[in-house]
């Protein structure tokens, strides 16, 4: 007897949710996860965690294998937001509840950095491909829909132009009391772009299979609404829908 054709994806229920910083990812992806209870898992955090623990341990960003290091030994978790201070979900280093550390300036002119390592990377697939093993989830970063889970059900590249980016990220950072100029918030938009997209491993490319959603013109319930329905229309092989799980 031969098997049933096996056209479903092992990773149905992984949205993944890719694109440049500012495009509106994680706000969209929060929405979208408990719209769709599943679980949203923001794969920027785990590599804010590491820059920041790096800073923290005196290490370079320039040092690719003592990051990786880092990047081994470091507990990271993500859960639903435990206060009302603004934030999506909480950030934890072992102990610490580090939500609002690793979006600091000296996070944020690292990251990018410490991102571009192979090693960190290396370090970093297994534990994104644990969480998207055990699905439903909504998972958010740059190279989600091309490396960590090529099979996603569902790849959504969100993109919008860089002033526009900007000038979100400048407006969450005042929100925060920061006081970084517009054009300072710019520059490192741009900076971010170019690091992201020029490193030779992994970089943020649309997957030829995903499908982009410009949000420069649109509120985040539009976005969020074109994306849930796009993932309630996806079907199981047996006709059943993926969504809700
Ligand atoms: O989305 P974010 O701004 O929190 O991401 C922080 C940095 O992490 C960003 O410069 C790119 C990097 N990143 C990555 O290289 N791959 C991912 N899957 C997620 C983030």
């Amino acid at each position: 007897m031969k098997a049933a054709p096996q056209s479903a994806t092992c990773h149905q229920r992984v949205i993944a949710i890719d694109g440049p910083a500012a495009a509106g990812k994680s706000t969209v992806a929060r929405e979208l996860a408990d719209r769709l209870g599943a679980l949203l898992f923001d794969t920027g955090a785990l590599y804010r965690t590491v820059a920041l623990a790096a800073l923290r341990a005196g290490v370079s960003a320039d040092d690719g294998k003592a990051l990786a290091e880092i990047a081994g030994e470091s507990t990271v978790a993500i859960h639903g937001a435990s206060q009302r201070d603004g934030r999506l979900y909480d950030i934890w280093l072992g102990e610490e509840d580090v939500t609002w550390a690793v979006r600091s300036p000296e996070v944020g002119a690292i990251v990018s950095q410490v991102s571009e390592h192979p090693e960190v990377r290396a370090a970093l697939l297994p534990v994104q491909r644990r969480i998207a093993g055990n699905g439903p989830v909504v998972m958010v970063g740059r190279d989600i829909g091309t490396v960590v889970v090529p099979d996603a059900g569902l790849k959504i590249y969100l993109d919008a132009n860089s002033r526009e980016r900007a000038h979100r990220r400048h407006l969450e950072t005042l929100a925060r009391g920061g006081d970084e100029t517009f054009q300072e918030v710019l520059m490192q938009t741009l900076r971010r772009d170019t690091v992201d997209s020029g490193r030779d491993v992994a970089p943020l490319r649309q997957a030829s299979d995903a499908i982009r959603i410009d949000t420069a013109d649109q509120t985040i319930e539009s976005v969020v609404k074109t994306v849930e329905s796009l993932a309630r229309a996806q079907r199981m092989p047996c006709g059943k829908p993926v969504w809700p799980p």
